[in-house]
């Protein structure tokens, strides 16, 4: 039986992570298999009354104990700093090595496109965001802090081993499921160290595939052309702020951040499972946030730990609901939270 962790953090995390929890208790249902869920209140409440973020011993219960984590969401207006965030959500993906933000950009449904005349047969790429390293580390510092001679420092970290095991993840990626195609988007014109570092390790780890074609693009120029020509992706590989930044657009080209999925994973490992999207302050607790990004995370994670066959009927399900035309307030439709989760359900069994 396989363990998964259930946190859902702060704001529309909440909303969202208790409709992604009943489709994953209706699939028990339908296609007969046991989940052992545990559920775990780490969040902006309790770190505010308790100053608890991750407890001690956490990482290591999900190392040995858990196949995977799914999370809401976290951010809270009352921790401006995210330190609560930082604690759980990056340190589970820095403590349990999670190098691969995989993020599927597959609109399912056309009419949720925002691009002029694109179908979802145009839009059908995956991206790699590296997830260990770059921006996120967290070295650097202040001095003479709140003084007009304040100096800031924040530094962008990349290894040669963690730029090459996620191109690497991506090219392996590529061959396994017949995409024939890898970019890799950097700012190598102007960071002439760290992102000549993804240029050098890019042509390096190409020469061995082949088969795969690859190319390059700055990634400025990459969010035109995610917008104009979004059809000539299938895998795109980057480093870590800029991964964050692209599929916050890849999401609007599936139809907004309520739809979109991530995982944040190391093959053979614990794993962890998030929607996207942030935790939505001002939709909090109003039963209109849209689930289905986390409801097709929950399939991703099922995916991941093996369940294949029923990650695909989770995505059935809701390409269900939306050709019905049922769907929430971001996408135009009238449904709430809990209806849109009821929906999915529903067509599953
Ligand atoms: P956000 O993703 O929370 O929301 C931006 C906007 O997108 C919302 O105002 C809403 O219009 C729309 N949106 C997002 N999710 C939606 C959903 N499920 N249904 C309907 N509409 C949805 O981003 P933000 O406003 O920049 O950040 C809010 C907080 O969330 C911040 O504290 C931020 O740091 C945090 N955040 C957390 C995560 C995460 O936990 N993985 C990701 C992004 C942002
Ligand atoms: C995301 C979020 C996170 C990130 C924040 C909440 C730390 O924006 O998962 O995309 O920047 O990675
Ligand atoms: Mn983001």
């Amino acid at each position: 039986m396989k363990h998964i962790a259930i946190i859902p953090g702060d704001g529309i995390g909440v909303d969202v992570t208790r409709e992604a929890v009943k489709v994953l208790e209706q699939v028990q249902q339908v296609y007969d298999f046991k989940l052992e869920m545990t559920h775990f209140d780490w969040n902006a409440d309790k770190y505010l009354s308790t100053g608890i973020t991750l407890p001690v011993g956490a990482m290591d219960m999900f190392r040995n104990e858990y196949d995977a984590i799914f999370v809401g969401a976290y951010g809270d207006p009352r921790v401006p700093d995210m330190k609560h965030a930082a604690d759980i959500l990056l340190g589970l993906r820095f403590g349990l090595d999670l190098y691969i933000n995989l993020r599927p950009i597959k609109p399912l449904h056309d009419s949720l496109i925002p691009l002029k005349g694109r179908t979802s047969k145009d839009i059908n790429f995956t991206v790699f965001r590296e997830n260990t390293e770059g921006m996120y580390v967290n070295i650097g510092g202040c001095f003479k802090k709140g003084t007009p001679d304040e100096v800031a420092i924040q530094e962008d970290m990349n290894t040669r081993k963690g730029v090459e095991r996620i191109i690497v993840a991506a090219f392996e990626y590529a061959k396994d499921n017949g995409r024939n195609r890898v970019t890799m988007t950097d700012k190598s014109n102007v960071l002439r160290y760290g992102h000549d570092l993804w240029q050098r390790t890019f042509a390096e780890v190409a020469t061995r595939y082949p088969s795969i074609e690859t190319n390059t693009q700055f990634v400025d120029a990459l969010t035109m052309w995610m917008v104009l020509n979004p059809d000539q992706y299938q895998v795109i590989v980057t480093n870590n702020m800029f991964g964050d930044v692209i599929t916050d657009l890849g999401a609007t080209l599936q139809g907004g951040l309520g739809m979109a999925a991530s995982g944040n994973i190391h093959p053979g490992k614990v794993s962890l499972f998030e929607p996207v999207h942030g935790s939505a302050p001002k939709y909090a607790g109003k039963n209109i946030a849209n689930p289905l990004g986390a409801i097709l995370t929950a399939a991703m994670m099922l995916d991941y730990v093996g369940y294949k066959e029923v990650a695909k009927g989770i995505e059935k399900s809701v390409i269900k609901a939306l050709n019905l035309g049922e769907m929430t307030q971001d996408l135009g439709g009238k449904l709430s939270t809990t209806e849109m989760g009821d929906r999915v359900c529903k067509y599953l069994s």
